[in-house]
C-alpha cells in the first residue's frame, strides 16, 4: 500500500452532527523505534507489546459548518478543563492529516480526553492519545463511507496515528505490533503497524508489565529532539541493522517460547536506546540512579531465583519490569519489597499485554 490508499475519493453519506468515543491503550517496545527520516518514516522497523491499563479515552463531538473554514475548528479539554498548551501538536497533526482526511475543515470539533494514568506520572501519553484520536476521526470518516472494512478501518487508524507520533501507530491493535519495513516480515509497512503475523508461544500472552515511576517530572529533551540526534549520529547505521537483527532473532524467540533470549534481546534494546541518548550530540543521560539501582536489582532477583523478569525502558527514568503471568506471585514481591523504594512516593502502575483499542 502506497500513502495514496489513505485519500479517500468520495463519501456516500453526510452527517451534521455526532459524537465518536475510543479508549485507546498505550504500548511498550521490545525493539525500538529511535530515528525517523521526513512524514513520521521510521529509521528502523519497531515490534511492541500494546497495554491493557494505561489508555487514553477520547472523545470527538463534531458539528458541520455552514461553509468549509480556512483554518481548523476545534477546542481541547484534557481532564475536563481546556487545554490550550497541547492545541499546536493537534492543529500539527490536523496539518499533516487533511490529505487524508478532507473533511478535516467542514466541521468544528470538541475534543476531550483523559487518561487512566495519572497526568503527571513521567508516562509518555502520546502513544495513547494520538491513536485514540485518529481512531476517532476514522470512525467519522466510516460514517460518511460506511462500506470501509474493519482491516482497512485499522490501517487506517494506524497510519494516521503515525502521523502524530510514530509510537501511536502500533497502539490500535494487540497483543504484539509491528512497524517499518523488515524484509523478513510479511505484510511490515514503514506507514502503518501491523498486527504481528507469525505463531506466538503462549507464555507471552499475558505477560506482565509494572512500570515503575522512578521519576514523574517532566523529560528534559522530548522524543523529538532525540529522534532528530539520530541524524549524523556515528552509530546510527549500525543501530538500525541491529534492530533488523533483533527482529528477525525474535521471530524465532516469539514461535518457541525462547525467554531467556527474549530477555537479552529486550534488555539490549533498552540499553542501546539510552546509549544512543549519550552518544549523540549533544549527548544526554534520562537514567536517574534510581533507575540503575532496579536494573543492577532486576539482574540479581533473576539470578537469585531462576524467574525470568527483565527490564525495558522508554525514554525517560521509569523503568518497565517484563515477566510471564506465571511467575506473577514471587516478581510482584520481590518488586514490592526491593523496587518500590526506588520510587517517587512508591509511584508504579500494573499493567499487562492488551488486545488494543476500544470503541466506547
Ligand atoms: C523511545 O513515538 O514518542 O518510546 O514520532 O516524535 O512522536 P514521535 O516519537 P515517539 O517516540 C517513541 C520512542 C520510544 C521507543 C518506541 O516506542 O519505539
Amino acid at each position: 500500500m502506497t500513502e495514496k490508499d489513505f485519500v479517500p475519493s468520495s463519501y456516500t453519506v453526510e452527517k451534521s452532527a455526532g459524537t465518536v468515543r475510543w479508549k485507546s491503550p498505550s504500548n511498550i517496545a521490545l525493539v525500538k523505534y529511535w530515528g525517523k527520516k521526513e512524514e513520521q518514516i521510521p529509521a528502523n522497523p519497531s515490534i511492541s507489546f500494546t497495554l491493557n491499563t494505561a489508555t487514553t479515552t477520547t472523545s470527538v463531538k463534531y458539528k458541520k459548518l455552514g461553509i468549509p473554514s480556512e483554518i481548523f475548528k476545534f477546542d481541547f479539554l484534557f481532564e475536563g478543563s481546556a487545554k490550550e498548551d497541547f492545541k499546536p501538536k493537534i492543529i500539527q497533526f490536523f496539518k499533516r492529516t487533511q490529505r487524508y482526511l478532507p473533511f478535516l475543515k467542514n466541521y468544528h470539533f470538541t475534543i476531550e480526553s483523559s487518561n487512566s494514568f495519572p497526568h503527571s506520572s513521567g508516562i509518555a501519553s502520546s502513544a495513547s492519545s494520538m491513536s485514540a484520536l485518529a481512531l476517532c476521526l476514522v470512525d467519522l470518516e466510516r460514517e460518511l463511507d460506511p462500506g470501509m472494512t474493519t482491516e482497512f478501518f485499522n490501517k487506517k487508524a494506524s497510519f494516521l496515528a503515525r502521523l502524530g507520533s510514530g509510537s501511536a501507530c502500533r497502539s490500535i491493535t494487540g497483543p504484539l505490533v509491528q512497524w517499518g519495513d523488515h524484509v523478513e516480515t510479511e505484510g511490515s509497512s514503514n506507514l502503518f503497524g501491523i498486527d504481528y503475523p507469525y505463531r506466538v508461544h503462549p507464555i507471552f500472552e499475558k505477560y506482565q508489565d509494572t512500570i515503575l515511576l522512578v521519576d514523574k517530572g517532566q523529560k528534559q529533551v522530548s522524543s523529538t529532539v532525540g529522534h532528530n540526534l539520530m541524524h549524523n549520529h556515528a552509530f546510527a547505521k549500525e543501530r538500525f541493522a541491529q534492530a533488523h537483527r533483533n527482529l528477525t532473532t525474535l521471530k524465532g524467540v516469539f514461535e518457541t517460547g525462547d525467554v531467556t533470549t527474549f530477555i537479552e534481546i529486550v534488555e539490549s534494546e533498552a540499553l542501546t536506546l539510552h546509549a544512543m541518548m549519550m552518544t549523540s550530540l549533544p549527548y544526554f543521560i534520562l537514567m536517574k540512579p534510581n533507575t540503575l539501582e532496579i536494573i543492577n536489582r532486576i539482574w540479581a532477583f533473576r539470578k537469585a531465583s531462576q524467574t525470568h523478569v527483565c527490564f525495558t525502558l522508554d525514554a525517560g527514568a521509569n523503568v518497565h519490569v517484563l515477566y510471564p503471568e506465571n511467575e506473577k506471585a514471587q516478581v510482584y514481591a520481590f518488586i514490592e519489597e526491593e523496587l518500590l523504594q526506588y520510587c517517587e512516593e512508591g509511584g508504579h502502575l500494573c499493567d499487562q499485554v492488551g488486545s488494543g483499542a476500544k470503541k466506547l
